[in-house]
C-alpha cells in the first residue's frame, strides 16, 4: 500500500492522459521486449536435409545438423543473442541407461560444433537430461520403478561434460536431480571448463504442457508414468524459492522457471528474492495452444504473442525461452 500513500484523483488526475498516443504510451512504457530476450529452442534429428514437422508445432521443424548454421544465421541477423538445442534420438540409440547422452560425438555435440563453426556470436545453451536418451523416457536412472537420484547425477555431469567440450556456451540441467547443479559445476570446473555457465532449470513443475516436445525429442511414447517424483508439484512456490536458492548455493549463473505463463507469481517472487539473471520457458504446449487458436483465426497470433512476451518481461523475466522467438523477432523489426 505504501507505494500508493500519495495517489491522484480524478478529476485532476487522468490515467488515460499517459494513454492517449503511441509515443506517449511507448514513453512510459515499465517494460520493452527485445530480440535480445529471446532464446530460440531448436529440435535436431539425425539425417541430411531434413527438416521434419512436429505435431501441434506449426512452424517449428527437426533440423538435420546440416541446416542448424543457417538456422543460427537467422538468429544472428535478427538480434536472437543464443539457442536452445534439444536432439530427437533415434531408437537404436535409446537404452535404459541413456548412456548415448554422455559419448562424444553424438547428436547434440555435432549440433553444437556444426553452430559454433559457423556462427560463434550466437550462444548455445544445451539441456542436461536423460530423457531423450533413456527407453523409458525419464531424465534419470529408473531403478525398480523410482528414479535413482545420485546415481542419475554421476551421469548427468559426464553428459554436460561432453557437452562443454563440443562447444557449449551454456548447460542447462532440466533433470531437477537433486545436487546436480553443484555436481556439474565442479566436474566443468575440474575440467577446465571454467567460462562454461550454468543455466538450472530451477523451478521446473510436473507440466501437462510438455506434450508437443516429447513428439518433438521422441520421448512422448516411450514415457512410462508420470514426472512427479522429481518435477515439481504445481501448487508450490514456496518450494521454487529454495530450490533455486539451493541451485544459486550450488554455482548457478543463470535461473529458470518453467512453464511460463501459469508460473510468471514464481518468475516475480524468484526475481525480487535473488535479482539473479532469470528465464522463463514458454513451453511447447503453450505456443501449441497460440498457435492453434492463431490458425483457427480465434486470436490474432502476432499480437497476442508480443501480449505474451510483455507479460514474462513485467513479470521479471530477463530472457524467454519461447518456439516463436524467430517470429517475434521478425514482428520486432516490421
Ligand atoms: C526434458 C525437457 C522437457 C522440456 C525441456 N526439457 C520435457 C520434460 O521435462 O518432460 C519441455 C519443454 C517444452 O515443453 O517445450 N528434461
Amino acid at each position: 500500500m505504501s507505494a500508493f500513500a500519495v495517489i491522484g484523483r480524478y478529476p485532476t488526475t487522468r490515467p488515460r492522459r499517459l494513454r492517449a498516443s503511441p509515443w506517449l504510451r511507448r514513453l512510459v512504457a515499465e517494460s520493452t521486449v527485445t530480440p535480445a530476450d529471446l532464446v530460440w529452442p531448436l529440435f535436431v534429428a539425425e539425417g541430411q536435409g531434413e527438416q521434419q514437422e512436429i505435431p501441434g508445432m506449426g512452424g517449428v521443424h527437426r533440423l538435420s545438423v546440416d541446416r542448424l548454421p543457417a538456422a543460427a544465421a537467422e538468429a544472428r541477423a535478427l538480434g536472437i543473442p543464443a539457442v536452445a538445442l534439444f536432439p530427437h534420438v533415434a531408437g537404436e540409440f535409446k537404452s535404459a541407461d541413456g548412456r548415448e547422452a554422455t559419448r562424444p560425438g553424438n547428436l547434440i555435440c555435432r549440433a553444437i560444433e556444426a553452430i559454433k563453426a559457423a556462427e560463434p556470436d550466437i550462444g548455445v545453451i544445451v539441456d542436461v537430461a536423460l530423457d531423450p536418451y533413456t527407453t523409458h523416457g525419464h531424465d534419470g536412472i529408473l531403478h525398480g520403478g523410482a528414479i535413482l537420484n545420485d546415481q542419475s547425477v554421476e551421469v548427468l555431469v559426464r553428459q554436460a561434460l561432453v557437452q562443454a567440450d563440443a562447444g557449449a556456451d551454456v548447460v542447462a540441467p532440466s533433470d531437477m536431480m537433486d545436487g546436480r547443479v553443484g555436481a556439474i559445476r565442479s566436474a566443468l570446473d575440474g575440467s577446465g571448463h571454467t567460462g562454461v555457465s550454468v543455466l538450472s532449470y530451477a523451478a521446473k513443475y510436473a507440466s501437462a504442457f510438455y506434450g508437443p516436445f516429447r513428439d518433438a525429442v521422441g520421448s512422448r511414447a516411450a514415457l512410462q508414468g508420470d514426472k512427479k517424483t522429481y518435477q515439481m508439484n504445481p501448487a508450490n512456490s514456496e518450494e521454487a524459492l529454495r530450490e533455486v536458492a539451493m541451485d544459486i548455493d550450488e554455482g548457478a549463473d543463470m535461473v529458470m522457471v518453467k512453464p511460463g505463463l501459469p508460473y510468471l507469481d514464481v518468475v516475480r517472487r524468484v526475481k525480487d528474492a535473488f535479482g539473479l539473471p532469470t528465464f522463463a520457458y514458454h513451453v511447447s504446449g503453450e505456443y501449441a495452444m497460440l498457435r492453434a487458436a492463431g490458425d483457427q483465426g480465434w486470436i490474432d497470433f502476432d499480437k497476442a504473442l508480443l501480449e505474451v512476451l510483455a507479460g514474462f518481461k513485467r513479470a521479471g523475466c530477463d530472457g524467454v525461452l519461447t518456439y516463436a522467438a524467430r517470429d517475434a523477432a521478425r514482428i520486432l523489426a516490421a
